[in-house]
């Protein structure tokens, strides 16, 4: 890896398996960003212990979430992907930043609030300086861009806060981090339900999961709600009927596409056959994912050399930075 490029950093969570939202919606945008940034990707294992007391299914669930990302094509040569629990200077790094943030503040974040009302019986300090945790997880590195979502725009701006106080305290040694967006590129991918994004929901048949079986996905597509068609030539569309075709924008040919509208504009539309096709395109999309994880997955050996080999890279960057914020503390006694 080369030092000038920039340095990109996110955390993934080890819970569930990834949806088509997930791989449009994230996924993707790493697959991108490894070409140009210099990339740490991180399953946030550890992050996963303040909600996840029982720990039984976090091997499988970490093994999973690498096997996904890798065969949606994260590429382990170019990134350095790795686990949170393997780098230990992300815990003495949170340790420091601890003693700069706030109980006031901490109390404060929107996403503590909601989980102490969910979990009212297991507020525990760890759930409160999650936002600490993860901006030790980012500066680490050093980073400046952090592609994730909406929902994580308040730990960003904390993170932020941190690293101010701390270059204040202690000197310059972080760059302030900030989210990353792709801006117009960032695709809605609509749920089956016709309402709504596709996410982990309640109706276990609006959302497309990278795991699921041919049979599953053509189940899946074909129980989308659709009506009798319009009636009237170039009718506007009603949601869910919008929705199947964005769905087509993301796995389709422009031709199939076109087709289908023209069908639409002309009211000889038949969702049927239009299901059908979706459902084959999402098969021949879906498909190709599904098997590698799932060779990757059963692959105890190359998830092990896969871990070791993102470890080291990542911890190689952590005790740069670690050496630097020691230094700067005054923890160098002789
Ligand atoms: N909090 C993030 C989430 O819920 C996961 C995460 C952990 C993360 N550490 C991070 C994201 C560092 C970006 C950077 O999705």
């Amino acid at each position: 890896m080369s030092g000038k490029r920039s340095i990109v950093m996110s955390g993934i969570r080890p819970t569930g398996f990834l949806h088509l939202g997930n791989y449009f919606g994230a996924v993707r945008n790493y697959v991108k960003m490894q070409e140009e940034f210099e990339c740490f990707f991180m399953v946030a294992d550890l992050h996963s212990l303040t909600t996840h007391p029982d720990t039984k299914e976090l091997k499988l669930n970490v093994q999973r979430v690498l096997a996904e990302n890798v065969a949606c094509g994260l590429d382990p040569d170019k990134v350095a992907l790795y686990c949170q629990s393997h780098v230990h200077e992300t815990a003495e790094l949170y340790l420091y930043l601890n003693m700069l943030a706030y109980k006031g503040e901490l109390e404060k974040t929107v996403t503590f609030k909601d989980k102490a009302r969910q979990h009212p019986d297991n507020v525990n300090a760890g759930l409160l300086t999650y936002p600490v945790l993860q901006t030790a997880d980012i500066i680490l590195h050093r980073a400046i861009y952090v592609p994730v979502g909406k929902d994580q725009e308040q730990h960003l701006e904390m993170a932020r806060n941190f690293v101010q106080r701390f270059n204040h305290r202690y000197g310059e040694i972080f760059p302030e981090p900030n989210a990353f967006n792709f801006g117009e590129e960032l695709i809605k991918v609509p749920s089956l339900d016709g309402s709504g994004k596709m996410s982990k929901s309640e109706n276990q048949y609006a959302t497309l999961y990278l795991s699921d079986d041919d049979e599953m996905i053509r189940k899946k597509v074909m129980k989308a709600k659709t009506d009798s068609g319009p009636t009237e030539p170039r009718t506007e569309k009603p949601d869910y009927i919008a929705n199947l075709f964005q769905l087509m924008q993301l796995v389709s040919s422009a031709d199939t596409i076109q087709q289908f509208e023209a069908d639409y504009d002309n009211c000889r539309i038949r969702y049927g056959d239009m299901k059908k096709q979706l459902a084959e395109d999402m098969v021949r999309f879906i498909a190709p994912i599904r098997e590698k994880a799932e060779a990757i997955r059963t692959d105890e050996k190359y998830l092990r050399e896969l871990m070791e080999k993102g470890a080291e890279k990542a911890r190689k960057s952590a005790l740069a930075t670690i050496e630097l914020v020691r230094e700067a503390i005054g923890l160098n006694y002789y």
